[in-house]
């Protein structure tokens, strides 16, 4: 069994709404139990255990500033520890971002999180979408999914058409952990 933990933050609903699409498209592949933490959750050794115990980690975060939110950030800084202790090496990692804008920097955001599982020796999983595939991927990312909210609550954006592109996101990470973990059981 591949355990995958979404660790997300949200202020207005929209990077949430998206967390539960992409944990809907990872736990539609058989052998793969999905959760989901708020980043405010991520305190003491239950929570903190739950990422250490994961397979896969997925990171979500809107972008703010061209970046990942500030809230994201600490999240981040506070995972130093298993930094220190390579506690997440080999683990697989992979992200989302929320925007507002179409473009809006997305990818800064995007590159942040990829960095950011870098330095601890995660192994980063693309987004694997592409948007040849009709009604997927309208904005067009490679590295992980990028959705755009519009001034609307988190009911009505982002688009159907993200919310299937997260879905869709969430199958190819959970398809790529089931082979992972394999793939460490045949080692064993
Ligand atoms: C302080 C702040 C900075 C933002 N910066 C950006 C940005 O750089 N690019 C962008 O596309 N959207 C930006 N936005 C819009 C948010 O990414 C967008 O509203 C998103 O849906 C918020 O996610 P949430 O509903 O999960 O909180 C910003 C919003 C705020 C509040």
């Amino acid at each position: 069994m591949a355990r995958a933990e979404i660790v997300y933050f949200s202020a207005m609903g929209h990077t949430e709404a998206i967390s539960r699409s992409v944990r809907d498209g990872l736990a539609s592949v058989d052998g793969v139990e999905a959760g989901l933490l708020r980043v405010d959750e991520v305190e003491g050794d239950e929570a903190w255990g739950r990422l250490d115990r994961a397979d896969v980690i997925v990171l979500g975060s809107p972008t703010y500033m061209g970046g990942v939110a500030a809230d994201f950030k600490r999240f981040m800084d506070q995972s130093g520890s298993r930094w220190y202790g390579r506690v997440w090496m080999d683990k697989l990692a992979a992200g989302f971002t929320v925007g507002g804008g179409l473009s809006g920097d997305k990818q800064s955001a995007l590159q942040s999180m990829h960095v950011f599982a870098c330095q601890h020796g995660m192994i980063w999983v693309s987004m694997g979408v592409g948007v040849r595939e009709p009604g997927l991927d309208r904005l067009s990312s490679s590295m992980g999914l990028m959705c755009q909210a519009g001034n609307a609550p988190a009911e009505q954006t982002p688009p159907a058409e993200d919310h299937a592109t997260a879905v869709a996101f969430g199958e190819r990470v959970g398809r790529v952990a089931v082979r992972w973990v394999r793939g460490d059981d045949a080692e064993s």
